[in-house]
């Protein structure tokens, strides 16, 4: 349990809350103090993990801008207010280059995981100019700073959330409004169950990234809460890599390796 209870006092709505990251980091911000209101497409039982004291559930469908309104104008009216939007709900799609890729499928990737913020972001920002200050946090991933093979949607997608994350940072950086976001690695979360179910695969993956393991979603959620916190004052417009190392490589080989530890 934190002691620091920086939250107290404070409203943070989390999407894609019910499971992996989401649902992390939203008992990371109640140890921290605060009221949580979670959204997402899949109605787990999230309340008694968090308590009902202190978090609230509503269905919401991200690629809806409707849907996205509503749930924001639901929390207010639950909470009296809103300090912290958490954007996290996102979907992985089927391994397929551009030719192969169904156009319904990819105008879904890119309507749930980067429209989403653009819908969520319109609804809480009225809100928060009105409280003259808030916080906004944006799960992107490395996969929006370089390519992967057969993911060219969810790349897509994920490099528009690092860049409308900028510029909304400077449109609102006068009205007390901070906008960040992180960039997991590769986390150990049902998204990315596939990757372990096959040994091959999980050794394959492990092999790129220098800690040679997968995050404990806790230890992005931790980011997301000081992102959002008071201690992160001067910071907006930012991506905050969290991956083991991964990209502080370049695409060269291990030459230490190669060359028997004689580089
Ligand atoms: N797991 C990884 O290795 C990894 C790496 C980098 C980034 N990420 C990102 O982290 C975030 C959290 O993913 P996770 O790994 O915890 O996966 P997860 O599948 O456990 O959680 C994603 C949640 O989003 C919800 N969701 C999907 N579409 C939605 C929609 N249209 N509306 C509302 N909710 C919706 C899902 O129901 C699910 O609960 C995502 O943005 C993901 O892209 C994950």
């Amino acid at each position: 349990m934190s002691h620091t209870r920086r939250f107290a006092g404070k409203v943070v709505f989390i999407t894609g809350g019910t499971s992996g990251l989401g649902a992390d980091t939203a008992e990371l911000f109640v140890q921290d103090g605060a009221k949580v209101f979670v959204v997402d497409l899949q109605e787990r039982d999230i309340l008694s993990r968090l308590g009902s004291d202190n978090a609230a559930f509503r269905k919401c469908d991200v690629s809806s801008p409707n849907d996205c309104a509503s749930a924001i104008e639901e929390c207010v009216k639950q909470y009296g207010r809103l300090d912290v939007l958490f954007h996290n709900a996102a979907r992985l799609s089927p391994l397929a280059n551009v030719v192969d890729h169904e156009v319904e499928m990819f105008q879904q990737i890119i309507n749930t995981n980067l429209c989403g913020l653009f819908y969520l972001s319109r609804a809480a920002i009225p809100q928060m100019r009105t409280q003259g200050k808030g916080a906004i946090v944006a799960t992107a991933s490395t996969s929006g700073l370089a390519g992967d093979y057969g993911l060219c949607s969810y790349n897509a997608a994920k490099a528009g959330t690092v860049n409308l994350v900028r510029s909304m940072a400077l449109d609102h950086a006068l009205e007390g409004i901070r906008v960040n976001a992180v960039c997991p690695g590769y986390m150990i979360t049902p998204m990315t169950e596939a990757f372990r179910m096959e040994k091959h695969v999980q050794d394959a993956l492990l092999a790129t990234i220098p800690m040679r393991r997968g995050a404990d979603p806790k230890e992005i959620g931790r980011a997301v809460l000081f992102l959002a916190s008071d201690e992160a004052s001067f910071i907006t417009g930012q991506t905050l890599t969290i991956d083991g190392g991964w990209m502080a490589k370049s695409g060269c080989p291990n030459f230490m390796e190669l060359f028997g530890g004689q580089a």
